[in-house]
């Protein structure tokens, strides 16, 4: 090819863009949970593969991140074989053959039959961009028969990619630059912060009561609302996560009515993340926000009628895990026709969320019913991945309860456990010294001597003075457990005052 002959040029290539010439908002956000610690952890693992004893363990333990897949859990049974005919639908012109195999079982065809009705042949096809109409009923359903019969409408449900993106075009929508106030509970998962940045909106931060098991303090919340007004910035959304990630905490029926009460008198936008709804332990009851409103709806006629809440779910979590499948959803409550026509404008602005995943929300919210080919099989699945997580919470917990220097809220819900650490003097010197947080330090040490990756407490926000960690309970095996116990009770000598 001959070279390309160009008139003038004889001018001075301009330099490359830096970060003073880019979006600010993009700058300010941060996301800890694939945060510095994260990114050591993935330079250790590059060492380890390279060299497998050069280090004083022999993995990494991916604490950091609730992600259960990386963690070997194992996918439902009958969801990958209805993903796997939807992806292949040819497989359906060999049903007998691979039902009398028991390759697939016969739900498996018959579930992908009408799914592929639905989404209108075929996955690889754009779907409408609130989603396929056929699953936003079922997610309707499910969400009927959770709440006792409170009904719940196809036309009200959006399906997502991930809760990640309901809760994206909800604050791109109700966010209009400083003037808008979000109460967020701290801690809190970071995407909340980081979408505020985003959007360039003033954070309110709500405090969780660590000692009432990181409850909300609504006399604290209409406090700071009263405040927001007087400094001339509109409380507009609080964001509730129940059960809590990173403090696993469940919120009583009371709380969440009381949450209700401020935001009818302020007229504030309720946004309920709730994709732990299913992972709830022992003698611990969830209460869905819709239903909680119905009731006080219900209770007290005409107070309540101006609620608009919005509340999401997702197929990461659970027992079923898909994170990588990019599943949810999410339900208007009491939203004007006009603010959610925007909603559908960002939704068709993204064209249509993951057809797959959308198809993911109805194998998740909608189990083999009794008689079914694969009603046992799930149901055992099911039930053996909440066992296990269950099992490894109470480990844990019961590890940190014994410990000096350790303080632990027993765990409720989601995945985490969310413990204070109480540092010496010392060990906070020897942080600041090498220029980290306390709990960034703990957590640096933790990674260190046994591989096991944490989020420190600094990237949920704490209140001064405290210091804690996030840890999943999600990777297999009690090994990394004694692993982290013994470092722990070392760490808690060297560093006595
Ligand atoms: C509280 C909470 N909300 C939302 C998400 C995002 O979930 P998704 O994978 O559905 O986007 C997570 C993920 O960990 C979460 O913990």
């Amino acid at each position: 090819m001959s070279p390309l002959s160009l008139e003038n040029n004889d001018f001075q290539p301009a330099p490359k863009l830096s970060l003073k010439d880019i979006n600010e908002n993009v700058v300010d956000a941060k996301f800890a949970i694939r945060g510095s610690i994260s990114i050591k952890a993935e330079d250790l693992q590059v060492q380890l593969n390279k060299n497998p004893h050069c280090l004083p363990f022999d993995e990494i333990t991916v604490a950091n991140i609730g992600n259960p897949q990386e963690l070997n859990q194992k996918p439902l049974t009958f969801a990958r074989q209805v993903v796997s005919i939807l992806q292949y639908p040819e497989l359906l012109n060999n049903r007998d053959v691979l039902t009398k195999e028991k390759i697939f079982n016969s739900d498996s065809f018959d579930r992908a039959e009408r799914l592929l009705r639905d989404i209108g042949g075929s996955v690889g096809a754009y779907s409408a961009s609130q989603g396929v109409y056929g699953i936003r009923k079922t997610a309707a359903e499910y969400i009927t028969k959770r709440d006792g019969g409170e009904p719940s409408y196809p036309e009200d449900i959006f399906l997502t990619t991930g809760a990640t993106s309901a809760a994206s075009y909800l604050l791109s929508v109700l966010c209009r630059g400083p003037q808008t106030g979000v109460l967020i509970p701290i801690p809190q998962y970071p995407l909340y912060t980081a979408t505020l940045a985003l959007n360039k909106s003033t954070m309110i931060p709500y405090y969780l009561d660590e000692e009432s098991a990181w409850s909300t303090n609504t006399t604290e919340i209409e406090k700071l609302v009263l405040d927001s007004i007087k400094k001339g910035i509109k409380p507009s959304v609080i964001v509730v996560i129940n059960p809590g990630n990173p403090t696993g905490a469940v919120l009583s029926e009371l709380a969440i009515a009381k949450i209700f009460q401020i935001a009818a008198k302020y007229g504030i936008v309720v946004l309920a993340d709730e994709v732990y709804q299913e992972n709830i332990f022992d003698g611990v009851q969830f209460h869905s926000t819709k239903k909680v409103l119905r009731g006080l709806q219900k209770q007290y006629p005409g107070k309540f009628d101006n609620i608009q809440l919005a509340s999401m779910h997702s197929t990461s979590k659970g027992v079923f895990g898909e994170c990588g499948q990019r599943g949810g959803y999410m339900e208007l409550v009491g939203f004007t026709d006009e603010v959610r026509q925007l909603l559908l404008k960002l939704a068709c602005l993204a064209v249509c969320s993951v057809v797959t995943g959308q198809a993911m929300v109805d194998l998740m919210l909608l189990p083999p019913k009794k008689g079914d080919a694969s009603y046992e099989l799930d149901k055992k699945e099911r039930q053996e991945i909440f066992d296990a997580m269950y099992e490894r919470a109470r480990k844990l917990y019961a590890m940190f309860d014994k410990l000096d220097g350790i303080e632990c809220q027993k765990p409720q819900g989601a995945m985490y456990l969310y413990p204070s650490l109480i540092l010496s003097k010392k060990a906070i010197a020897k942080a600041e010294s090498l220029n980290l947080t306390p709990d960034e330090f703990y957590c640096h040490e933790l990674l260190d001597a046994t591989g096991i990756c944490t989020v420190p407490g600094s990237g949920f926000g704490q209140k001064k003075g405290t210091y804690h960690l996030r840890t999943t309970f999600l990777a297999p095996g009690i090994e990394w457990i004694n692993k982290w116990e013994k470092f722990h009770k070392h760490f808690y000598e060297k560093y006595q005052d």
